[in-house]
């Protein structure tokens, strides 16, 4: 089993915290949906009631390829993050190399994707995050399935416990490895990129799949539908072919005939 927030005593302790603040986003970077901020909430709250001497937060945005870009800037992300906890959040104009004013309870660092590094899942670039706590916390459910170093090779530098986010899911989702048949799942998400193994495992338990959401408009695409400007990953086209005739009695599709497209 891993260990919880529940394991560890963050009284005095400066607590790294990686989020996943990777939000839809308007032209101008103003956040479309902040749920997955809200998901953060009860985390953060957490260590705000147990007396971490400070918390700071890190996360990606969008994919802004390994340099530095305006858009995906994370001031919008702690502005609204501020809002939702009617505290201060400090936003740093980097996520590594740039002290943390100890003064300061929350903070935020930058775009930690602003690096090659992180992807890359480099040792050297996880040390330098690791600098920021002495705890680290893992409540970036969304971002699990990425071997990168603020989620990866950062367990290396310090002791590391699953958020209450994390928590939550992974027990939930545990529940789904051993179903009482028979047994559908219902998904929706935006991407089929990253999702395909969990889709296969979880083909392999389920008796049904509902696919909904926007990755659905994949699906339909590649059966030939029209889509209209609906979100559509073009070349993940063939994958989503390729996984309909593998699971063509399984899978359920919306009925594409009939939206109103
Ligand atoms: C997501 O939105 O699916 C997660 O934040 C992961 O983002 P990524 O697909 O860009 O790694």
């Amino acid at each position: 089993m891993f260990k919880t927030m529940k394991d560890f005593d963050f009284k005095g302790q400066r607590v790294l915290v990686r989020v996943d603040f990777n939000v839809p986003q308007d032209e101008a970077g103003n956040v479309e949906d902040d749920w997955k901020i809200r998901k953060s909430i009860p985390t953060i709250k957490y260590l705000v009631d147990h007396k971490a001497k400070q918390i700071v937060l890190m996360s990606h945005l969008g994919r802004p390829s390994g340099k530095s870009d305006a858009k995906f800037r994370m001031d919008k992300i702690a502005e609204r993050l501020s809002e939702l906890l009617k505290k201060k959040v400090l936003k740093l104009d980097d996520c590594i190399n740039e002290p943390a004013p100890e003064n300061e309870n929350i903070i935020l660092l930058e775009n930690l994707r602003f690096y090659k590094a992180e992807e890359a899942n480099d040792r050297g670039f996880a040390k330098g995050l690791a600098e920021y706590g002495d705890i680290y916390v893992n409540d970036a459910f969304g971002t699990c399935h990425r071997a990168h170093a603020s989620v990866s090779a950062i367990v290396n530098f310090l002791p590391a416990c699953a958020g209450l986010l994390l928590e939550e899911e992974v027990t939930h989702l545990s529940k789904v490895l051993d179903p009482e048949r028979p047994a559908a799942a219902i998904l929706g998400f935006a991407k089929i990129s990253g999702k395909i193994e969990l889709m296969k495992a979880l083909m392999d338990k389920m008796d049904f799949a509902l696919i909904g959401g926007a990755v659905s408009f994949t699906f339909l695409k590649s059966k030939g539908f029209e889509v209209g400007k609906s979100l559509v990953e073009d070349d993940e086209l063939k994958t989503a072919k390729s996984l309909l005739e593998q699971y063509e009695d399984k899978l359920i599709l919306p009925q594409g005939q009939k939206l109103s497209i």
